[in-house]
């Protein structure tokens, strides 16, 4: 089956020219401009929905992870569906209360919190903190119990697990910064009462990101639940089970597990156990419902080897410079040119700057348009102003309609907040 007949996202050919929904790409980008970022709401809301159906028995909390992607009208997209949001700073807290989250399915997360967020969170009523270190523990006490309340907290514990990912998204080994060792954890269960204003009653596990078999997040959740039925002997009873997110997509030619799949694996271990479920998922969510859209600059060849430059670079979109990752690169209107092997690389001074290597194009005109599918997770949410380029246009399409969700930042955006001291000017 062809990338783009599969079923994982509505951006298709029809007659040649490529449609998000139904709208065609090159009629957006001839109003925004390029580089934009496209998303699919059908695309966005249909995975959601495929995780909740998949999970719907155990009525689990389905967190958004909003680091994914964190767009306004893309989290009250997912909000009007009944998503909540796993946060990791103030900042994401403030975009939940934005768009009008359920703070009771609001989880926060982050290695190191600072006191302002803890304040901030506690005052919003949030449904967990996800909890990584001791020290964070007595900080969170020790606030909650100033504002006399009292905190739900889970402990996200570091199950030791190397999940087969990429090196910079796996979080589950206990070489990385994430989460607490068992040993601790069971310390700090059996000496709960020495935090009055918590609630320590879940656990929290996140083992990494596109991670694309089962058989990690079963092991890891059979380790977290060893470790709760050791605590059960000693009197300590877990509530909230957190999963975390990391379900891998198909960028290229990989088969993760479906939605479906991924719940039969997990939910017969649930089974019978009075446990909430929260799950984190991001990149399953948003990945596949966005798209990239960068217009052909030049093509160069400097007799080793040809280099197609586009409108775009690392600023916007990250990923293949920093995880090697893939992308599948297409022309917005087919095209009849012949294929060339090409590095597409874009305008920013770094050796890394590039989004495929030796990779086969169609050698399309220089000003027509490429996109760049499956960006819609940690695409636009981890671009910066590097070189200082402004940060790309988002548009959403649903159905025949599409609007600006984000507008192309300006020259202005770029130098709002700098100052030039008296003794320079
Ligand atoms: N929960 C926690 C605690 C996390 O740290 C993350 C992702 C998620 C949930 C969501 O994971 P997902 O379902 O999206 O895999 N920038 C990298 C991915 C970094 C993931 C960070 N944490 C990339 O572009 O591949």
């Amino acid at each position: 089956m062809s990338r783009l007949t599969h079923p994982i996202h509505d951006f298709r050919y029809k007659g040649g020219e490529l449609y998000c929904e139904g709208v065609p790409v090159a009629s957006i980008i001839r109003k925004t401009g390029t580089p934009a970022y496209i998303y699919s709401h059908q695309t966005l809301v249909g995975h959601y929905r495929k995780i909740a159906a998949a999970f719907k028995s155990l009525d689990p909390v389905i967190c958004f992870a909003m680091k994914a992607n964190g767009n306004l009208a893309v989290l009250r997209a997912l909000a009007r569906e009944g998503a909540g949001f796993d946060i990791v700073s103030g900042g994401e807290l403030r975009k939940a209360r934005m768009i009008g989250a359920d703070m009771q399915k609001v989880a926060f997360a982050s290695v190191g919190k600072t006191e302002e967020e803890i304040l901030l969170a506690i005052r919003a009523g949030i449904l967990l903190f996800n909890v990584e270190s001791v020290p964070e523990l007595v900080n969170i006490n020790r606030l909650a119990g100033k504002m006399r309340k009292t905190v739900r907290v889970a402990l996200r514990i570091n199950p030791d697990i190397d999940a087969p990912t990429h090196e910079k998204i796996n979080t589950g080994s206990l070489r990385k910064k994430f989460g607490i060792d068992l040993k601790t954890a069971r310390g700090i269960f059996l000496d709960r009462k020495a935090y009055p204003s918590l609630c320590i009653n879940g656990i929290h596990i996140h083992i990494g990101s596109q991670i694309t078999r089962g058989e990690p997040f079963v092991a890891a959740i059979r380790k977290a639940l060893a470790f709760m039925d050791d605590l059960a002997l000693k009197g300590v009873v877990i509530e909230y089970l957190d999963i975390g997110g990391g379900l891998g997509i198909i960028y290229k030619d990989e088969a993760p597990q479906t939605a479906l799949e991924y719940a039969r694996k997990v939910m017969p271990l649930l089974k019978g156990r009075a446990l909430q479920l929260v799950m984190e998922p991001g990149r399953f969510i948003v990945g596949n419902a966005g798209i990239f859209v960068t217009r052909k600059l030049y093509t160069k060849d400097n007799g080793l080897k040809k280099f197609m430059i586009v409108d775009a670079g690392m600023n916007d979109l990250v990923r293949p410079s920093m995880y090697g990752a893939h992308h599948e690169i297409i022309p917005v209107v087919k095209s009849a040119a012949r294929k060339i092997v090409c590095d597409v690389v874009g305008p920013v001074c770094e050796s890394a700057d590039v989004f495929a290597h030796d990779r086969e194009v169609a050698d399309i005109k220089d000003g027509a348009l490429l996109a760049l599918l499956s960006a819609g997770a940690y695409g636009y949410a981890m671009a910066s102003n590097y070189n200082a380029r402004p940060r790309a246009v988002e548009v959403m399409v649903k159905g025949t309609r599409w609007d600006v969700i984000r507008a192309r930042e300006t020259f202005r955006d770029l130098v709002r907040g700098s100052f030039i001291p008296e003794y320079l000017k």
